[in-house]
């Protein structure tokens, strides 16, 4: 591709605020935890943040739950459509919610309900990325990593179109 990316936050600046967050997460979270990323755009996250739990004392589960809303398009379709299965083995459990972005809310709040539904004993969410101008459903995460105003971004994880996941830092594409 040929869109030139300009560096939002970069390697360090990101995996220094994740420290800093699993460091806060471990204050209030059992041993057990169960990590449940959001697919794709949070599996770079998720690992990072996965492996700061562990630093941080944890010793938690990890599942993973695909989410869909934006097809390829920069503009969300504002269904959420759920591939593969729903994790089920959370009955009980405190839940980790880890998502890439906050941008309209459903996503999260669809993913806070299901586990809800499905037994969870307590569901804490974590974004990488706040877009706070850009929320349609009223949803605040517990942590979130850094507050952005309505960019469109890419990397660690982030894609656009499938492009530019591999990014080890966050840019913005115009
Ligand atoms: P929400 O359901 O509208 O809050 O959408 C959240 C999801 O949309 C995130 O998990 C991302 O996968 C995607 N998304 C939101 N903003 C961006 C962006 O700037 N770049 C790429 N994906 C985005
Ligand atoms: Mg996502």
């Amino acid at each position: 591709m040929t869109t030139t990316v300009r560096t939002l936050f970069e390697e360090a600046t990101i995996h220094d605020r994740v420290a800093e967050m699993a460091a806060e997460i471990a204050k209030s979270m059992p041993k057990d935890v169960v990590v449940i990323g959001l697919l794709k755009g949070a599996f770079v996250f998720t690992a990072d943040l996965y492996r700061a739990l562990d630093r941080v004392g944890l010793e938690p589960q990890v599942e993973f739950l695909r989410l869909s809303s934006y097809g390829s398009s920069k503009e969300s379709s504002g269904e959420i459509l759920v591939s593969g299965n729903i994790p089920n083995n959370i009955e009980g459990k405190h839940v980790l919610v880890v998502d890439d972005i906050l941008d309209t809310g459903r996503s999260l709040t669809f993913a806070k309900k299901t586990f809800e539904e499905r037994g969870a004993a307590a569901v804490t969410t974590a974004v990488l990325l706040d877009k706070p101008s850009r929320r349609e459903v009223n949803i605040t995460a517990d942590y979130t990593g850094f507050e952005i105003d309505d960019l469109f971004v890419v990397g660690y994880g982030i894609d656009y179109a499938e492009s530019y996941r591999h990014l080890p830092y966050v840019g913005t594409v115009d």
